[in-house]
């Protein structure tokens, strides 16, 4: 079993190498702004299981989540959970080091968690062994992030830094996680998520911020909630879409579609309100577009609240990027989820 894992890794062995580029000598000058006042900040592990060895009876606490918290002095009473895809480094930066959303919406006294669900990043052991592979995804990863049309070839309003842009661009594609992309894995983060949710420990009103896959797993993660507390989901760029079953759906891979019983999907329709968002240069023929104003559709027949905000052609964000939170622009994506809590009466203190 191993030998047959390790040999093909073998066989592919990187042929060649280049060292990473050094920081451009203004990487961390970014301008000084007013303090951030918190009351507090910490960590907590949430859901997972413990597994007992057959032979010794030993346990193993494993595969719980982990959520970093930063409280404000004067806090609002939502708090933001911070979803990310492959790194919680994308809500903490924009692209070029500036400002990024945790600090923007703690200025905004929102409490903030940033999460790592299940097996990533800073997320405890894994109840199940799995193997890591190199996977040579850097040209991928420019496709798949929407920096332009083909690897290296950038949209030439791209909101991405043109100074050092081949330094930040390693810092884009370097600073990630493995994802664990199975479908086992998105109910396992999303249980986890629910129970963080349930419990309170996101507080009353919760908002979750998602990037790409994630937008998927906190879908599921409202369609596995027992409470109310979930009241909005804003999905930047969501790979991923949950359905109600009776729609001619098959259920698909880690990506999806996901299909549920119709009763749990209606509980995406008692959010205040869904936003699908999708960066510049998606056209309608994008899949999950197309998807997302589908789902969008059924959760409003469900007399629910979703939509779908194009950043490029809604907002006139133009070069925005599958990570627009992260954007240059990144302040102007901002003010539009200030839009949103304030139209669903969730920027209350
Ligand atoms: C493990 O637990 C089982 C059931 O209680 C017991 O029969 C067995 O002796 C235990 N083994 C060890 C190594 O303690
Ligand atoms: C919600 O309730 C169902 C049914 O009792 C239960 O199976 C499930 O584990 C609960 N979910 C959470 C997140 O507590
Ligand atoms: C269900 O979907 C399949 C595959 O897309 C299609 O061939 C079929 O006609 C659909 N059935 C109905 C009843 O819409």
């Amino acid at each position: 079993m191993l030998a047959s894992l390790v040999l093909p890794f073998l066989l592919a062995k990187a042929t060649a190498e280049t060292p990473a580029l050094k920081p451009p000598q203004d990487a961390t000058s970014v301008p000084r702004k007013a303090p951030i006042i918190l009351e507090k900040s910490g960590g907590f592990n949430i859901g997972g299981k413990v597994i007992q060895h057959p032979v010794t009876n030993q346990t193993l606490t494993c595969d719980h989540g982990y959520m970093e918290y930063f409280i404000p002095w004067t806090p609002r009473t939502t708090g933001i959970v911070m979803w990310h895809s492959s790194s919680t480094q994308t809500f903490q930066n924009r692209w070029d080091g500036g400002e990024g959303f945790k600090d923007m919406f703690l200025r905004r006294d929102y409490p903030v968690y940033l999460w790592d669900a299940p097996r990533i990043g800073r997320a405890g052991w894994s109840c199940e062994p799995f193997y890591y592979q190199p996977d040579y995804r850097d040209s991928g990863n420019f496709i798949a992030w929407n920096f332009g049309p083909r690897p290296g070839e950038w949209w030439d309003d791209v909101q991405f830094p043109t100074e050092n842009r081949e330094y930040y661009w390693e810092q884009a594609t370097g600073g990630r996680y493995i994802e664990f992309d199975t479908i086992a894995n998105v109910h396992l983060q999303a249980e986890a998520a629910a129970l963080s949710a349930d419990y309170g420990m996101n507080g009353e009103n919760i908002v979750y911020l998602t990037n790409s896959a994630a937008g998927l797993r906190a879908m599921m993660t409202v369609t596995k909630s027992n409470s109310t507390n979930i009241k909005s989901i804003v999905a930047y760029e969501t790979v991923g879409l949950v359905y109600p079953e009776g729609q001619n759906i098959t259920q698909g891979g880690p990506f999806g579609p996901f299909v549920v019983p119709e009763d749990d999907f209606k509980k995406l329709a008692q959010l205040k309100e869904i936003q699908f968002v999708f960066g510049d240069h998606r056209d309608e023929s994008y899949m999950y577009v197309r998807e997302a104003r589908k789902v969008a559709e059924l959760i409003n027949g469900y007399g629910g609240n979703a939509n779908v905000l194009k950043l490029g052609e809604d907002a006139g964000l133009l070069g925005s990027t599958h990570v627009a939170f992260a954007d240059m622009d990144n302040d102007k994506v901002a003010g539009l989820l200030d839009e949103l809590l304030a139209r669903n009466g969730l920027d209350g203190y």
